[in-house]
């Protein structure tokens, strides 16, 4: 009876399934918006492939998770021996998800009964990872409210939003899309006479006409690309889900945020989510060390006890994320541009960073000899701790999104080489809007990268180096108790308990 085991009838919690798409720069901030919710008492299923998750249990602990939490699985039909990296890594995931993916999606959710448990109730709500719009098919059909968790910037977001008024006002697709589609080479597009063609303005993206060109607009192909499609058509999509999480903060993007506003009403922005968890964990006393790492990579902490010898501030790190890989040819002037210098630098040197030679040692032994002292290599990094290290004072950045937001929370000013896609866009608001940093982006030469790095960690106070502690005060206020991401993050755990009524 009641009194006896008043316990057996509090009703379960709402029961949310997480489904990213299998990529590191994805899963680790769905799982940091996970942890988050389970904090809040929901229950949350977490869907990875079987790759995944067989990568986080090798390389990030387990038992940090929270109760409510579980992963579950599913195939994509990828062979294990594939390199996990680069844009032949894209195309194969992006075509699993057509011809794998969505049906075992689908029989998973129909024949589990929304994958019900004994302490857990059917699936009352899905966050899905904003490029799986089948996704948003099986919940209509179902009747299972979906919300999308779109993992770039608000910039890129909206920059992909408006390519059909680009295409419509003839600003897209331009001649140098061409050749950056395949290539993605900036020698050979200056070879080709097209690069110029790059500074153009683009004036029909709302809210960038004074600032954004050619070369930053997102970059994955022409319009005849299959990518170009697939992230077009998925992202135009957006509008038919209940609400859209983006891992920003309105102090950080609010120009941009008012203007998707307009086509997506139920904005939530409750980042950056590295620094929300830690806040809420904070608030809770709990630990909020590293045990909440995401990797799908062995960490190398040794560099922090470098970094421990190193004086305040006069460390650049080097990284260029888990995806993007480089020629030979790039990885040499990026090294003697780091080592002509004088700096010191952390660099995270990917055992698959380099095109094509996996495993290899990408620098030649002599070059690591010379700089002994001043250079370190990682094959990956804690990040979110060495961009926290005091000795750290600049940040060598592909500008994908996490290490944007890493970099901007720890006030460390940036230098950005884009690879592709939404990071074109960050980099330029790096540079031209938030005055953060300096953009590097379509120039790969070893004078440059000695410029650049002298520039930026030049002692004192450099304007990108105090903006850059006042973007990060900014993002810690808006993950505080009262700041807009905290509101949003309660708002949104409201609406998810309403919709599980
Ligand atoms: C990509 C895109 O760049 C990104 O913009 C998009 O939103 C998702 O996919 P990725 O290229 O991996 O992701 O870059 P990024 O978004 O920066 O994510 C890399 C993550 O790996 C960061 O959270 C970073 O902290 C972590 N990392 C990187 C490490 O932990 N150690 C390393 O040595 C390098």
């Amino acid at each position: 009876s009641m009194e006896e085991h008043p316990q057996v009838d509090l009703p379960l919690p709402p029961h949310v399934l997480i489904f990213p798409f299998q990529a590191q720069g994805h899963v680790n901030s769905m799982l940091k918006l996970a942890e988050l919710l389970c904090l809040a008492g929901l229950h949350v299923t977490f869907l990875v492939s079987e790759a995944v998750h067989s990568l986080l249990l090798r390389h990030s602990p387990a038992h940090s998770r929270s109760p409510g939490f579980r992963f579950r699985t599913i195939s994509d039909g990828i062979p294990p021996e594939h390199r996990r990296s680069g844009t032949g890594h894209l195309k194969e995931l992006l075509s699993s998800l057509r011809t794998t993916v969505k049906p075992l999606f689908r029989e998973m959710i129909v024949s589990s009964n929304r994958l019900s448990g004994e302490d857990r109730r059917p699936v009352t709500c899905v966050v899905a990872d904003g490029v799986l719009s089948f996704v948003l098919d099986l919940g209509e059909e179902l009747g299972i409210p979906v919300i999308y968790f779109r993992t770039i910037s608000a910039c890129a977001f909206w920059s992909y939003f408006c390519i059909p008024k680009l295409l419509e006002a003839g600003e897209l697709p331009f001649q140098a899309l061409l050749y950056l589609s395949d290539k993605l080479s900036d020698s050979i597009l200056y070879e080709s006479g097209l690069g110029n063609d790059l500074d153009v303005p683009i004036e029909h993206v709302p809210g960038m006409k004074e600032f954004l060109r050619r070369r930053d607009f997102p970059r994955i192909g022409d319009w005849g690309n299959p990518d170009f499609q697939f992230v077009l058509t998925e992202t135009l999509q957006t509008p038919r889900a209940q609400g859209l999480i983006l891992n920003t903060f309105e102090d950080l993007e609010g120009p941009i945020l008012s203007h998707i506003q307009t086509q997506m009403p139920n904005l939530y922005t409750v980042g950056p989510l590295h620094a929300h968890l830690k806040a809420r964990l904070a608030a809770k006393l709990m630990s909020s060390s590293s045990t909440y790492s995401n990797s799908f990579r062995e960490e190398d902490r040794s560099c922090l006890t470098w970094l421990d010898t190193k004086p305040a501030r006069s460390v650049l790190y080097v990284s260029f994320g888990s995806f993007m890989v480089m020629t030979r040819d790039q990885l040499i002037e990026f090294w003697h541009g780091l080592v002509n210098s004088g700096k010191s630098f952390l660099w995270v040197t990917r055992s698959d960073l380099m095109d094509g030679q996996d495993g290899e040692s990408p620098i030649q032994t002599d070059l690591l000899e010379a700089t002994k002292e001043r250079g370190y290599t990682v094959g990956w990094a804690p990040q979110e701790e060495v961009l926290a290290h005091p000795s750290v004072g600049g940040f060598l950045t592909h500008s994908g999104w996490n290490s944007t937001l890493e970099s901007i929370e720890a006030g460390v000013q940036m230098i950005c080489w884009p690879y592709f896609a939404d990071q074109q866009v960050n980099s330029r608001f790096v540079s031209e809007v938030w005055k953060i940093g300096l953009d590097m982006k379509d120039i790969c030469d070893r004078l440059t990268v000695e410029k650049m790095v002298r520039d930026l960690m030049e002692v004192g106070e450099n304007e990108f180096a105090k903006s850059a502690n006042r973007m990060a005060e900014l993002a810690r206020n808006a993950v505080s108790d009262g700041g807009s991401s905290y509101c949003n993050l309660d708002r949104l755990i409201e609406d998810i308990r309403s919709m599980s009524l």
